[in-house]
C-alpha cells in the first residue's frame, strides 16, 4: 500500500496526477489529508476541481505554531501507521505535514518518497528550507523535479542511486487543468481584459508577517494599480495581518485593485496565465509562470527554483520593492525573459514517478519492504526531456 500525503494548499496540484496515475495502473494506494489547510477555499475547493478523491484517511490537525502543527502530524500520522500496512510513504513539496509525516514513517521503518526534492533556498529563516532539508535527508528516495536539486542533494552527500530526476508533477496538474481553465469566467465577472492587469498574491511570512514590508507591498500594489488593474487574492495569512491596521480598508477604497479570497484552481491558473504580469512571493507561481511564459517578479531575497531565473519567466527582485517597482517598468517595456522549456515540465511527470516508486518498492498491496529490496534494478533513463545525470535511476536499498 503507497500511503500519498498532501496537508496544505500547494500539495493538492501535486497529489492529483499522483492518485490518478495510481488509480490507472490499479496500484493500491490511499490518501492521507493531514488538514494543516482545512478551509473549503484552501483545502476541498481544490479535491473538487482537481477530482480528487475524498482522503482515505483525515488528521484533521488545523493550525497552529510550527511546533504544534508538526507534532500534531507526527502523532496523528504516527497511530495511522501503526494501524495501516502500508509500505510506502509519499510525501510532496516542503509543508510542515511534509516534514512530519517522513519523520513518523522512516523512525518506524516505513520508506519515503519525496516528491519535489532537492529545492534549497539557502535561507534557513524560511520554514519550508529547514522542511526541505531535514525532509530529505531522511527520505528514501528523492525525485527531483528542477535541475539545482540534482546538485543540492550531490553537495549534501546524499547517495546517487536515492536520486531521479522525474520533472515537475504541478505541470502535469497545470497542462491538464488549463483548457478548462482558458473557459472560465473570472476575467469578465472581475471586469478584467486579457494581458492588461497585474495578478498579484503575497503570503509568506517574510513578506506579511512584519507591518512595515506589508506596507510597503501596499503601497507598491497603489503604484502598480495607476498603470494597471491590479487582482489581488489575499491568503488567509495576508488578510489577517491586513486587517489589523488601516491598510485592508485603504486597498479597498482603490477602484483600480479587485481584492480577492485565495482562488480556486482553475480560476487562479485563468488569472495568472492573462495576466500582464504576476507579481509574488510563492514557490509555485515561479514555477506555473516560467511554463506558461507569463512574466513573474518574486518579492524574495532568494528562490529554491532557480531554472525559473535562468530558464524561465522569472526575476527575483529581493525585499526591496523599489526593485519590484523596476522591474513593472521592465515587463512594460519589453524587457523581461520570455523564458523557455524546462526538461522534464511536460505533462507526464506522474508516470515517471509511479515508475520509480513501482520499481523501488513493488506494485502489489503490501508487497513487504523485504522482498521489493531483494531484486537490485539497473540505473535507466528517465523519462523524455529530463536532463542528462549521473542520478537518473534508482537502486533498492539493498543494492
Ligand atoms: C503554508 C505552508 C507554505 C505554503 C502555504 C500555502 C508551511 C510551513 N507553510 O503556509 O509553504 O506556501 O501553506 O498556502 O507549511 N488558515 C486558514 N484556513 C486554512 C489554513 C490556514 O484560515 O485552511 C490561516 C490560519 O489562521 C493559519 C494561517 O492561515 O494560522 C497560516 O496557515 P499555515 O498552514 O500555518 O501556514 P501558511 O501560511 O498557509
Amino acid at each position: 500500500m503507497f500511503d500519498v500525503v498532501a496537508g496544505a494548499r500547494p500539495n493538492f496540484m501535486k497529489v492529483a496526477p499522483i492518485l490518478g496515475e495510481m488509480d490507472r495502473r490499479r496500484l493500491d494506494c490511499q490518501f492521507i489529508h493531514t488538514g494543516q489547510h482545512y478551509d473549503d477555499a484552501m483545502s476541498d475547493a481544490f479535491l473538487r476541481e482537481l477530482r480528487i478523491r475524498a482522503p482515505d484517511v483525515h488528521l484533521g490537525v488545523g493550525s497552529g505554531t510550527h511546533g504544534v502543527q508538526t507534532a500534531r502530524v507526527l502523532v496523528a500520522f504516527e497511530e495511522h501507521l501503526l494501524r495501516a500496512r502500508c509500505a510506502c510513504v509519499v510525501v510532496v513539496g516542503d509543508v510542515n505535514s511534509t516534514m512530519a509525516c517522513t519523520l513518523a514513517a522512516s523512525k518506524l521503518g516505513i520508506p519515503v518518497a519525496h516528491v519535489e526534492a532537492g529545492l534549497r533556498s539557502f535561507d534557513r529563516c524560511m520554514p519550508e528550507e529547514i522542511n526541505r532539508v531535514v525532509t530529505d535527508a531522511v527520505a528514501d528516495l528523492l525525485l527531483v523535479s528542477e535541475p539545482a536539486g540534482l546538485e543540492n542533494l550531490a553537495r549534501e552527500g546524499i547517495p546517487p542511486e536515492k536520486v531521479a530526476y522525474v520533472g515537475n508533477v504541478m505541470i502535469d496538474t497545470l497542462v491538464a487543468e488549463l483548457p478548462a481553465a482558458r473557459s472560465a469566467t473570472i476575467l469578465s465577472e472581475l471586469g478584467l481584459c486579457e494581458h492588461s492587469y497585474a495578478y498579484v498574491t503575497l503570503h509568506r511570512p517574510a513578506t506579511v508577517d512584519s507591518a512595515d514590508r506589508l506596507a510597503a507591498a501596499v503601497q507598491l500594489l497603489e503604484r502598480i494599480s495607476r498603470l494597471l488593474p491590479v487582482a489581488f487574492a489575499i491568503h488567509p495569512r495576508t488578510r489577517s495581518r491586513l486587517v489589523a491596521g488601516p491598510l485592508y480598508e485603504r486597498l479597498s477604497g482603490n477602484g483600480r485593485i479587485c481584492l480577492l479570497g485565495p482562488q480556486p484552481y482553475r480560476a487562479g491558473l485563468r488569472l495568472m496565465a492573462s495576466a500582464r504580469l504576476v507579481l509574488t512571493d510563492s514557490g509555485g507561481i515561479q514555477e506555473e509562470t516560467s511554463y506558461l511564459g507569463v512574466p513573474c517578479i518574486t518579492l524574495r531575497s532568494s528562490t529554491e527554483r532557480p531554472v525559473t531565473t535562468t530558464a524561465g519567466t522569472n526575476v527575483v527582485v529581493g525585499e526591496d520593492v523599489a526593485n519590484a517597482w523596476a522591474a513593472v517598468g521592465s515587463v512594460l517595456a519589453g524587457q523581461h525573459p520570455t523564458g523557455r522549456p524546462i526538461p522534464g515540465w511536460d505533462g507526464h511527470a506522474a508516470g515517471r514517478i509511479v515508475d520509480e516508486l513501482v520499481r523501488r518498492f513493488g506494485r502489489q498491496s503490501g508487497q513487504a519492504l523485504g522482498s521489493a529490496a531483494a531484486s537490485t534494478i539497473s540505473a535507466e533513463r528517465p523519462g523524455p526531456g529530463a536532463p542528462p545525470t549521473h542520478a537518473t535511476g534508482v537502486t533498492t536499498a539493498g543494492g
